[in-house]
């Protein structure tokens, strides 16, 4: 006989739609392969009448109670987005014994340590492959296959929307604005952009991945953001001149206990893998003692990759539902004593200045760097419509602190900083 598993959807828009399909697509291919009669049971959505995606009414319901409190559901499916009441359906399923599978990454971050010991009172589990990277099976692999490995570095492109952005603006010379609005007339950008194009989504994701790969809990608060909405295409097309590609990175890197964590546009050299990855792709680049550098690459988002990404979630909980599987650090909100973070992080700089074009000034900039020891590894000076002299460098490694004391000791009538840019290698 199959084991039957029952789920109970929480929201049913375009996500959950495509969960639904993929499961009524593969159902018999599942249970062919793996003896797992998967049924989905209730739906919950905001108003039947408006429900859209196939999905038979007959499932659905208005009240979360049929879900989160049916004895015969053992897994819920989180796919309502945004914080709450995502975050407390979770609560109450997971207090239930019920296992969750979600890729609310903004529930998740916000929320995890709750989540996470609830789980742990109930032995239910928690699962949210989909929450980072869509398809891209990131989770799971610092889960399960790095566990063994000290991971120092993990830097990913992890949003689809900015990356889309960036690249278009790379390859049309185009301005910010102009190319988002086209991404948002095209459905690649939300109308309301801000939590892509401001770096929230980004950050939730490297809360969430950082954590597991330097088994410590690293809470959103204590991640560094900056979006994309200053960057300009004369940055683009310096950086490219001088063999940069730029992106928004989440970078998060450990050294001994000190943790960095850090969501801002960044050049890369043309060559690094991360450079080549373009348009709505992501992709997250590790670093560990062992593994070396790594890179997995996929589809981020889109209806089709994450309905993949959470059945296998699915999949992996109905096998394991009394042995769930949970990353291996003390998830508590506070992070463990001896963990420090630093925003005095060490990075190369790419720094675009319009100075006055007479004597003296490129030696005042000099100077301010040279006082603070940071070291200018490349230089480029153009005239620039308005007389003025535009200077674009890139300095050897230095620290973050010392490059901002630098710009600000800079004199306005002289020197305007245009803008200043994080370079990875
Ligand atoms: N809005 C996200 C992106 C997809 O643009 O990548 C879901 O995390």
């Amino acid at each position: 006989m199959p084991d039957i598993i029952n789920l109970g959807f929480l929201g049913c828009g375009n996500i959950g739609g495509g969960v639904y399909h993929l499961l009524m697509d593969m159902h018999d291919e599942i249970l062919k392969r793996q003896n797992i009669d998967i049924r989905i049971k209730r739906a919950l959505v905001k108003s039947i009448a408006e429900a859209r995606n196939d999905v038979p009414t007959a499932i659905m319901t208005e009240n979360a109670d049929d879900v989160l409190t049916d004895p015969d559901i053992q897994i819920v499916c989180e796919f309502m987005g945004g914080e709450q009441p995502a975050a407390s359906f979770m609560q109450r399923a997971l207090a239930n014994g019920k296992t969750v599978v979600t890729a609310n990454k903004m529930a998740l971050a916000l929320n995890w340590s709750a989540l996470a010991a609830t789980a742990k009172s109930t032995n239910a589990g928690l699962y949210y492959e989909a929450s980072v990277g869509g398809v891209i099976p990131v989770i799971r692999s610092l889960t399960v296959s790095l566990d063994a490995d000290e991971i120092d570095e993990v830097m990913g492109i992890v949003n689809g929307t900015t990356n889309y952005i960036l690249t278009q603006m790379a390859q049309k010379g185009s301005s910010y604005g102009d190319v988002l609005a086209e991404a948002q007339r095209l459905g690649l950008a939300e109308p309301n952009p801000a939590a892509d194009v401001e770096g929230y989504d980004a950050a939730y994701k490297l809360s969430i991945l950082s954590s597991i790969a330097f088994h410590t809990h690293v809470p959103y608060a204590k991640i560094h953001r900056e979006g994309i909405t200053g960057v300009s295409p004369e940055d683009i097309t310096y950086g490219r001149e001088m063999g940069y590609t730029l992106k928004l990175l989440a970078i998060g890197k450990r050294t001994g206990d000190s943790i960095e964590v850090r969501v801002h546009p960044t050049f890369l050299p043309n060559d690094h893998s991360l450079a080549r990855v373009d348009g709505t792709l992501n992709a997250i680049f590790n670093h560990g003692k062992y593994c070396q550098d790594m890179m997995l690459e996929g589809r981020g988002a889109g209806d089709k990759p994450t309905a993949s990404a959470i059945c296998g979630d699915i999949l992996y909980a109905a096998k394991h539902l009394s042995m769930p599987l949970a990353p291996s650090f003390n998830n508590t909100d506070e992070p463990e004593a001896h963990i420090s973070f630093t925003d005095n992080w060490i990075c190369r700089y790419f720094i675009r200045l319009d100075a006055a074009d007479t004597p003296g000034v490129l030696s005042s900039v000099a100077s301010a760097f040279a006082a603070r020891s940071i070291s200018i590894a490349s230089i480029l000076q153009r005239p620039s419509e308005n007389g003025l002299a535009q200077i674009i460098l890139i300095t050897h490694e230095a620290n973050e602190q010392s490059v901002q004391d630098a710009l600000s000791s800079l004199d306005p009538a002289t020197v305007q900083v245009k803008s200043m840019i994080r370079v990875e290698a």
